[in-house]
């Protein structure tokens, strides 16, 4: 009936949802909680209620709510009753859908799974957590953003893999975008520039100066506090990524975090 991906952001939570419709054959609907937070008060009931009708109408289907917990965060004695209503109308569909015989399914994304209402967290009863990538699953990562791209010989994606212990997939895009950059950039300083461009180890450098993880660790810590209430099995498999050692500050430059993930595409200095 329900499922919610959980996990630091850039690690491919809403991209895995569109993979997921994809396999199920199934028609997604997607929407961001920040779109529904934007209406007048009143507009997100009728949204999610018309969300539901549609979704029923052309099943199979998968409801998707992308950054959930700006819409469902858990009820306080200070919240505004609209914002209870909304979360409450939500409620009321889920569990009116029982009677239908193909109900879609809701399934749930967000980076701060602490601040779900507990109501809305018994309706997606599956937990997966997408968490930071292994070595191995970088160096297929590497792969996939590189596939367009020549590398020089001596550089092996392995070896990037090695460098990026605590990166995001999107991270990874973000230092394969800087260094195709880099390297255009110096291409067409050349007299060579109508020459395919070459990724080499001095351009990786180059944007491994300028970027660097995003993800804290005091978020992985707050993911892995909700994992010990909601989901145990998936601690195990954090303690076994979380133990690598994040880079040292200093070798990232001043403000990555904010850098790296607001300036794709471009180069710096
Ligand atoms: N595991 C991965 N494999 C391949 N690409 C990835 C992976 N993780 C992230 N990416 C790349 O990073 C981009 C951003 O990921 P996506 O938006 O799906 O992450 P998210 O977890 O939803 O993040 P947010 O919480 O910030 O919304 C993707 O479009 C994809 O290009
Ligand atoms: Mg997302």
């Amino acid at each position: 009936r329900g499922a919610l991906l959980y996990g630091p952001p850039g690690t491919g939570k809403t991209q895995l949802a569109r993979v997921l419709a994809h396999e199920y054959k199934a028609v997604m609907i997607h929407v961001s909680a920040a779109d529904l937070e934007s209406m007048y008060v009143g507009e997100t009931e009728k949204m999610i209620k018309g969300l539901f009708n549609l979704a029923s109408m052309i099943a199979p289907s998968i409801i998707f709510i992308d950054e959930a917990d700006a819409l469902f965060r858990k009820r306080g004695a200070e919240d505004r009753t609209w914002e209870r209503s909304r979360l409450n109308e939500l409620l009321n569909q889920q569990d009116g859908l029982t009677a239908a015989k193909m109900p879609p399914f809701l399934l749930l994304a967000t980076n701060h799974p602490n601040d779900m209402d507990d109501a809305v967290m018994r309706r997606v009863p599956a937990r997966l957590h997408i968490g930071l990538p292994t070595s191995a699953a970088r160096e297929k990562i590497f792969s996939i953003f590189l596939q367009e791209e020549t590398i020089e010989p001596d550089l092996k994606l392995k070896e990037l893999a090695a460098r990026t212990a605590s990166f995001t997939g999107s991270d990874i895009k973000t230092i394969c975008t800087q260094a195709a950059l880099i390297s255009q950039h110096e291409l067409d300083k050349s007299e060579k520039s109508s020459e395919t461009r070459v990724l080499t180890r001095a351009h990786f450098d180059a944007a491994f100066a300028r970027t660097g993880p995003t993800v804290s660790s005091s978020a992985l810590q707050q993911i892995r506090d909700f994992a010990k209430k909601f989901d145990p099995s998936a601690t195990l498999k954090m303690d076994r990524l979380d133990a690598i050692p994040m880079p040292p500050k200093q070798q990232l430059g001043t403000n990555f975090a904010y850098h790296s993930r607001s300036s794709m595409g471009t180069i710096w200095g």
